[in-house]
């Protein structure tokens, strides 16, 4: 049995006063035991946030890291050692945010995850395709490929500790949702993909949802075989909303 998860992607987001209502927020959340909960603040936030949720059972985590795994000289960059050191279990690598706007390749999302796991933080490997590449029916393709550019590198091993999150770009931020069955497509795509490699790490991995998740769909969405919880954007700036998203996925 996968236990679920639901992340949290708070993205840009938040100021010191709205990150500690937040946080208080989140502490008055009744959470499902069998659901294993992480929020991703602003580096900047980090610290606080894994302060002010000690105790409560939801984990933190960042939302990228550098492609160094130690420290170093590396102006504006965080090492996944110091997010490690300050309270981290978890990174986001290869949002499609940073893939698109910031031009990151396959390639260093590789290092990315490799560095990740490498300071002990599980790696949340993000993958999805643009509405064009949807529309030109190449989504299982792309997926496909960014899901092997980890593969190849590394081998299947290292998928027994890390997640994967399916993000259909199209859908990030826009309200569009894709389909249970749109999604369930893909995700079955991936484990299958895995599971050519090795049917035992690809049966325990967590492949999560994500792409306008908010409590109102959350329930349709994680019944699916092969959803095992949700990346959440902008519904896990409300703290009723995201407790809502984590309970749909206990259910
Ligand atoms: P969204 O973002 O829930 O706001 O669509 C999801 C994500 O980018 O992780």
């Amino acid at each position: 049995m996968r236990r679920p998860l639901v992340a949290g992607n708070w993205k840009m987001h938040g100021t010191r006063a709205s990150v500690a209502e937040l946080i208080e927020g989140l502490r008055r959340q009744v959470l499902p035991a069998g659901v294993e909960i992480a929020v991703c603040p602003a580096s900047l936030h980090v610290v606080q946030v894994v302060d002010g949720l000690a105790g409560s059972g939801v984990v933190v985590g960042a939302q990228d890291c550098a492609v160094e795994p130690q420290q170093g000289a590396l102006t504006g960059e965080l090492a996944a050692s110091q997010l490690q050191d300050a309270g981290c279990t978890l990174v986001l690598v290869g949002h499609s945010e940073r893939r698109q706007l910031l031009g990151e390749s396959d390639e260093c999302v590789v290092r990315k995850f490799v560095a990740a796991q490498a300071c002990g933080l599980i790696p949340v490997l993000c993958v999805g395709e643009t509405l064009e590449q949807r529309e030109a029916g190449e989504t299982l393709a792309v997926v496909r490929c960014q899901l092997a550019a980890v593969i190849d590198a590394q081998g299947i091993g290292v998928f027994a500790r890390a997640v994967v999150a399916y993000e259909p770009v199209w859908a990030i931020g826009t309200g569009l949702t894709a389909s249970p069955e749109q999604a369930q497509e893909v995700h079955a795509a991936i484990r299958a993909q895995l599971s050519a490699h090795d049917a035992e790490v690809a049966a325990a991995v967590r492949i999560l949802y994500g792409g306008s998740v908010k409590a109102a769909n959350a329930a349709e969405l994680f019944g699916m075989p092969d959803i095992d919880g949700g990346l959440v954007g902008g519904a896990s700036l409300n703290a009723d909303e995201f407790g809502a998203i984590c309970r749909a996925a206990g259910n």
